[in-house]
């Protein structure tokens, strides 16, 4: 079992769209473990982007994910960071598959919807920046046994 993070970024939510992406994880079997919606720091945004810190895009994309509420999702499964990712689609929305929720609902590389863990390492620390251990809330639900191997 693995454990992602997952974002409704600033413009998912302005689209009215939190519940069409998060029914999607839902749907495809992923458990929800942690949730949270508000605005956010900017410190924890700057942290959370960490590695592109010296790249052109980060002013804006800092400057874009605090200017309004986003919705963190914790969300478990059978190699749920590798499964996000492909339900995700590519970084530009433009290029991301037909089926991906970016290659369905945007046509944008900055305003891209939704974020995900991209490696266990990215889980991790970004689960730990967005979580508290007890935030992340451990449960069963009853169809289960019919979303393992
Ligand atoms: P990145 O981690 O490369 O993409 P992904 O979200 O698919 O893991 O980049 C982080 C975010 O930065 C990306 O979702 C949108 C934004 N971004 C830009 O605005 N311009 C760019 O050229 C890139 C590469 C990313
Ligand atoms: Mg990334």
């Amino acid at each position: 079992m693995e454990r992602t993070l997952i974002l409704v970024k600033v413009d998912g939510v302005q689209r009215r769209l939190v519940g069409e992406i998060l029914g999607r994880f839902e749907a495809k079997g992923l458990k929800l473990v942690g949730l949270k919606f508000r605005q956010f720091p900017r410190e924890v945004i700057e942290e959370h982007y960490g590695e592109h810190r010296d790249k052109p895009f980060f002013p804006d994309v800092v400057g874009f994910m605090t200017s309004g509420p986003v919705c963190a999702l914790a969300l478990e499964g059978p190699e749920a960071i590798s499964v996000c990712r492909k339900l995700i689609g590519q970084t530009q929305s433009r290029e991301a598959d037909p089926g991906t929720i970016r290659g369905d609902l945007g046509i944008s590389r900055q305003f891209n919807l939704v974020h995900g863990s991209d490696s266990a390492d990215s889980a991790e620390r970004e689960l730990a920046l967005w979580f508290s251990d007890e935030e992340l809330v451990d449960y069963s639900l009853c169809d289960e046994v019919w979303l393992g191997d």
